[in-house]
């Protein structure tokens, strides 16, 4: 198979060296994603289950060269969709167009749908039905200019849900872009880790996956591929009984925020995963931290505008600057922030400036050396 794993603008090499990794094979570098040929059912199964930048995976089927929204409809009626799945099946149908000649995405989105449905219709009577959220079946169709390409999608639900946090939490970072943001920052998972904004946690929780090398889908076992004919259930059971090698290193993890509820509602999220004894919470204002007796590395996304209740965002990012010089000492600090003016007012020379894209929000993240 020849897959398409797609990421975050800016965490396209984090996650070539993931798969490398995980399944020791060179990617192809794409925008917003990587691409890797020759892959196994298994290879997908763990990829899906283990990859941490990596928002979903799509098998790639087959390629055309469309004219018209007409040819879109042939060329879907030509693939043996009854070999892929049941009519049984629920489907959903997503695009993705730059294309001068095809302006209208949802009427390309139109055209498949009546196509597979059609084809399904003429061979049994049945048809599947379509279903926007949770389909078992995600069919991905991607056209640039005239060349439309057919894929499906193994992941389903975004990646980034893992399945470890059960309330609806205000403002979180994507895990995805966490889990990429501690492997650009190069811990050596050695250091002591801490996010002293942690909100619901996202950032220390994905430190304690790599940290303990827990599989980044460890409580998720919904995938679209579950779904498909090709389904090997044999591979994905034997996959699902291999640990990776737990680790148990000994420095610590910790979380704090200066809201009661966020800390109350991480510490059951926390022991909910099983992950209480890996990371230590506690409410604290950064502000008065007193002055730390190790070195650390700090991670953390503060808020970044009046949304999050930030009336005085410069005011807010000089104290921070100031709390990192006077109290942490000997340890470094990255800063992921979506406002790239209010980041400037931390006061100190940033070692290392990394731009990346939290959506469609232009961010920064950057780390300061503090001496
Ligand atoms: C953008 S949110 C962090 C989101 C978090 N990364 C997550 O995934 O949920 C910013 C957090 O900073 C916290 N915060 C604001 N001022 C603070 C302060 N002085 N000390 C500690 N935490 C603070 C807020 O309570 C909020 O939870």
């Amino acid at each position: 198979m020849e897959i398409i794993i797609k990421t975050f603008h800016g965490l396209e090499e984090v996650l070539a060296e993931e798969v490398k990794s995980i399944i020791n094979r060179s990617c192809q570098l794409r925008k917003r994603a990587v691409f890797v040929d020759q892959i196994t059912h298994q290879e997908l199964y763990t990829l899906n289950k283990q990859l941490r930048t990596a928002l979903r995976i799509l098998v790639q089927h087959s390629s055309y060269t469309v004219h018209s929204y007409e040819d879109i409809y042939s060329a879907l009626r030509t693939i043996k969709w009854e070999e892929l799945f049941y009519h049984h099946n629920t489907i959903s149908i997503d695009s993705t167009v730059y294309s001068q000649y095809f302006k209208n995405s949802q009427f390309v989105m139109h055209k498949s749908k009546d196509a597979v449905v059609d084809h399904f219709r003429d061979l049994y009577n049945k048809r599947p039905s379509v279903e926007r959220k949770n389909a078992d079946i995600r069919i991905n169709i991607h056209i640039t200019e005239r060349k439309m390409t057919v894929s499906l999608d193994s992941s389903g639900e975004s990646l980034h849900k893992r399945g470890y946090k059960q309330a609806e939490v205000r403002a979180p970072i994507n895990e995805v872009l966490a889990a990429g943001l501690i492997k650009l920052s190069e811990w050596d998972l050695v250091k002591p880790f801490w996010d002293p904004m942690c909100g619901s946690g996202t950032i220390p929780m994905e430190a304690a996956l790599l940290k303990y090398n827990i599989q980044s889908q460890f409580k998720r076992d919904e995938f679209c591929f579950r779904h498909w004919k090709t389904f090997d259930k044999k591979s994905w059971q034997q996959m699902k009984r291999e640990k990776l090698t737990p680790k148990t290193p000994s420095s610590p993890i910790y979380g704090s925020d200066i809201d009661t509820d966020v800390i109350f509602d991480l510490e059951k999220q926390l022991r909910s995963a099983k992950l209480q004894s890996h990371i230590t919470v506690k409410k604290q204002n950064f502000f008065q931290t007193k002055e730390l007796n190790e070195e650390r590395i700090l991670i953390f996304n503060p808020p970044y505008n009046k949304r999050l209740g930030l009336e005085d965002a410069k005011g807010f990012y000089k104290m921070i600057g100031d709390t990192l010089k006077q109290k942490c000492k000997g340890s470094s600090a990255w800063i992921f922030s979506g406002d790239k003016e209010a980041i400037k007012f931390v006061g100190l020379r940033p070692s290392k400036k990394i731009i990346l894209y939290n959506g469609p929000i232009e961010a920064r993240f950057h780390k300061f050396d503090l001496f």
